[in-house]
């Protein structure tokens, strides 16, 4: 059933390319348009949507995070994105025309249930993002887009992770198609890189053997830190999740803007910080910025490792280790940016002979709260 991996994490890690293809299939049509029949809400519900509320939790959380930054751009309405867990206890603001999205792999989170049943108690509207068909979250939410990752059986959450964050551009550039938003040029071209997108994740898991060999080099670091900006920043947050659970490892993901705020006291001689860099091309400004943390910590003796894009020559002079990602439109370079930090965290947990599939203290599906 491991279909000759060790490991189911990276059977699944594997085959996210085709995850990614089949979470796609048969929701854009041949003009580019998208046909999301499942989103059963209403076009004129959409249309009102003043606020959207994406509540989550773990992995789930973080493609919530990204998914905000492709709503807001996309849509114009403002979103924010809370922990399922904190949701309900803080009197939420909650109307008729507030949309939330409750994001969950199992479908069955307990505390994205209990989130999302006080929601719809308070007249908002809930469209489930899930990759189990039929599970309790779907079943209570007023429509559901599934993503079609299929089954995932290793604790920590991969390539169920790539298509949440499919489906929720899916639904932000529906979103903006239904209200006619100004993007109408960008979203084409959104949907025509996402077309292609299986076979770049296709491409950087084809080269991950030196992600692999970096790894295994340090098995015996206690910390290691992440840093992003903009998307990045979540991606971040994702790789320290991953090491944390995985490789039992002190990891912590920090917007890479906050370090001179604290995090950068941290920084000492040999620390591996991963660094998710923005594309130079469009947001430059955000580069720069990057590329200056980047000499910032490097100068204070970090060990960087540096994920960036093909062609961004800008970051070689201050990367200890480079990883190459193809180039992608800004909002979706956390589909091919993810990939290199499962498999390192995945390697360092078997380096350290953790147990991969199922990490200690943790179960798959979190069924209380
Ligand atoms: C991390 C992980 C967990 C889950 C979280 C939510 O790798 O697997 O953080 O993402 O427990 O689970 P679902 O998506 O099933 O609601």
């Amino acid at each position: 059933e491991k279909g000759g991996y060790d490991y189911f994490m990276l059977k699944e890690i594997a085959e996210q390319p085709k995850a990614v293809a089949d979470t796609l299939l048969g929701r854009i049509d041949g003009a580019g348009r998208l046909t999301l029949d499942e989103v059963r809400i209403p076009d004129a519900v959409l249309r009102a949507a003043d606020k959207i509320v994406i509540i989550a939790c773990g992995t789930a959380f973080h493609a919530g995070l990204i998914a905000k930054y492709a709503i807001e751009h996309w849509t114009r309405i403002p979103c924010e994105v809370e922990l399922a867990s904190e949701f309900r206890y803080r009197d939420p603001i909650l109307g008729q025309r507030t949309l939330v999205i409750a994001i969950s792999q199992s479908g069955e989170t307990m505390d994205t249930l209990m989130a999302l049943r006080h929601a719809r108690e308070q007249g908002a509207k809930v469209l489930a993002v899930c990759n189990t068909n039929g599970s309790t979250i779907p079943r209570e939410s007023d429509a559901v887009l599934y993503t079609h990752a299929g089954p995932e059986v290793a604790v920590a959450s991969t390539k169920a992770f790539l298509t949440q964050l499919v489906a929720c551009y899916l639904l932000a550039l529906y979103l903006g198609q239904v209200r006619g938003t100004k993007w109408g040029d960008e979203i084409h071209a959104v949907v025509r890189e996402l077309a292609r997108i299986g076979d770049e994740v296709e491409r950087v898991l084809e080269t991950m053997e030196p992600v692999r060999a970096l790894a295994r080099s340090l098995a015996h670091k206690d910390t290691v830190l992440f840093l992003g900006r903009h998307v990045g920043y979540p991606v971040a947050l994702e790789g320290a999740l991953k090491l944390k659970e995985l490789a039992y490892m002190h990891a912590e993901g920090f917007a890479a803007g906050e370090l001179k705020h604290g995090p950068i006291a941290l920084i000492e001689e040999d620390l591996p910080v991963v660094v998710v860099v923005p594309s130079p091309r469009g947001r430059s400004v955000l580069h720069d910025k990057i590329v200056s943390n980047i000499q910032e910590i490097r100068a204070r003796g970090a060990r960087t490792i540096v994920i960036a894009e093909e062609g961004d020559e800008a970051v070689v002079p201050y990367a200890d280790h480079l990883v190459r990602i193809p180039a992608t439109p800004t909002l979706l370079q956390p589909l091919v940016s993810t990939v290199p930090l499962q498999v390192f965290a995945c390697e360092l947990a078997t380096a350290r002979g953790n147990e991969v599939d199922q990490p200690r203290n943790l179960a798959k599906s979190v069924t209380v709260e």
